[in-house]
C-alpha cells in the first residue's frame, strides 16, 4: 500500500445557545439542541498520512509532537473514522480491517491553544474530513457532522459553514455567512486560569438541580436565537444568548463538585458590553467553558468595542472573527 495523505481546514464556532450535559455521554448525544457560528478567521489545518511503514499513529499539533490523554483522544477518533468504512474499502484494505492502519497527523492552528477558543471543534472536524479523504471515503456533510461529534460534541458544529444548529446526531446550516455580518471579538483575560475540560464538565452537568430546568427550557431559547438570526434582531440576539451563556453558568457553578470559570475581570467586562450596549452599542456576550468573554457584535461595532476592551484592566489580548464558512478538504 502506497501513503495515503490529505489535508483539510476547519474553524472553530461560538455557540450563542449552548450545548452542557449528554444525553449519552460516551457516544455525546446532548442533552440539549445548540446554536453556533463559525469563526472563519480562525482556522485549524490538518494533514492524514496513512502510512504502511509506521508502527505507531504520530500525532503533532502546532509543532509539538502530542502524548497521553490528547493523543488516545486523536487515535481513538481515528479509528472511528476507519470504522465507518464501507465494508468493500476494508476489505480492498486488509490493514483497515485489522486495525493496522497507522497515520501521521499534523495540525497547526492560526490561534493560540489553551485560551478558550476551542480548538478542539476545529481539530476534530478537520481531522475527520481530512482522515476520510485520506481513505478515498465520500460522505455526506451529516454524515461527516456527526462523525466528529464522536471526538468532540462542539466539532459536529464546525462541519456545515455559517450559522449552524445542532440537534441530535448531526448539526445543519441554517443560514450562510453572509446572513449576517457578526463579529466575535474574544477579550482574553489575564490571570490564572481554573482548567476543568468541557468533557469533565457535561459528565457533571446533571448533577445541579438546575440542569433539567435548563435543557426543559431550550425549545424557547432555539427559537428566540432562530428569529433573531432570521431577522438580524440584535436587541432579540443579545436578550437570549447572554440569558443563555448564564443559564449554563448557573449549572456549572452549581454542579457538584461546583465549578466556577469566571474570574474578576469576566465580571468587569460583562458590565461592560452592557454599558456600552445601553449606551446604543450593538454588543453582547457569551461565555464558554473558561474566564474569556466573547463579545458579540455587528461588524460597524467593531472599532469601537475593540477600542473599549483594550481599555480595560485584566484584559491580555483581543482575537477578533467574522462569521466562517464549512470545513473543507483542500
Ligand atoms: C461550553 O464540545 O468542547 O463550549 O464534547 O467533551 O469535546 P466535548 O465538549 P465540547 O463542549 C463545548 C462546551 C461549550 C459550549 C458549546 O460550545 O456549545
Amino acid at each position: 500500500m502506497q501513503t495515503q495523505k490529505a489535508t483539510a481546514i476547519a474553524f472553530p464556532n461560538i455557540a450563542l445557545i449552548k450545548y452542557w450535559g449528554n444525553r449519552d455521554q460516551a457516544l455525546r448525544l446532548p442533552s440539549n439542541e445548540s446554536i453556533s457560528f463559525n469563526l472563519g478567521d480562525l482556522r485549524t489545518t490538518t494533514s492524514v498520512e496513512f502510512d504502511p511503514r509506521l508502527t505507531r499513529d504520530e500525532v503533532s499539533i502546532d509543532g509539538h509532537a502530542v502524548a497521553n490523554h490528547a493523543y488516545e483522544r486523536v487515535v481513538h477518533h481515528l479509528d472511528r473514522v476507519a470504522d465507518s468504512a464501507p465494508a468493500a474499502l476494508k476489505h480492498s484494505m486488509p490493514a483497515l480491517l485489522d486495525g493496522r492502519l497507522r497515520a501521521r497527523v499534523v495540525s497547526n492552528n492560526t490561534f493560540p491553544m489553551g485560551v478558550g477558543i476551542a480548538s478542539s471543534a476545529s481539530g476534530f472536524a478537520a481531522l475527520t474530513l481530512a482522515a476520510c479523504a485520506a481513505l478515498g471515503m465520500v460522505k455526506t456533510e451529516a454524515e461527516l457532522s456527526g462523525l466528529a461529534r464522536l471526538g468532540s460534541g462542539s466539532a459536529c458544529r464546525s462541519v456545515p459553514g455559517g450559522f449552524v444548529l445542532w440537534r441530535d446526531a448531526y448539526a445543519v446550516s441554517i443560514a450562510p455567512p453572509r446572513q449576517w455580518n457578526l463579529v466575535d471579538i474574544i477579550a482574553i483575560v489575564a490571570g490564572k486560569h481554573k482548567t476543568v475540560g468541557s468533557t469533565e464538565g457535561h459528565a457533571l452537568a446533571d448533577t445541579s438541580p438546575l440542569q433539567i430546568a435548563r435543557v426543559n427550557d431550550t425549545a424557547r431559547r432555539l427559537n428566540l436565537c432562530e428569529q433573531a438570526i432570521a431577522h438580524c434582531d440584535f436587541e432579540l440576539l443579545a436578550s437570549v444568548i447572554e440569558q443563555d451563556a448564564l443559564m449554563m453558568h448557573a449549572v456549572i457553578m452549581t454542579s457538584q463538585p461546583s465549578i466556577i470559570y469566571w474570574v474578576p475581570a469576566t465580571f468587569s467586562i460583562i458590565e461592560a458590553v452592557r454599558e456600552l450596549r445601553r449606551s446604543g452599542v450593538p454588543v453582547a456576550f457569551t461565555i464558554d467553558a473558561g474566564p474569556n468573554v466573547h463579545c458579540i457584535c455587528e461588524a460597524h461595532a467593531l472599532k469601537q468595542v475593540k477600542q473599549a476592551l483594550w481599555q480595560m484592566d485584566g484584559v491580555r489580548d483581543v482575537i477578533q472573527s467574522d462569521v466562517g464558512g464549512p470545513a473543507y478538504v483542500v
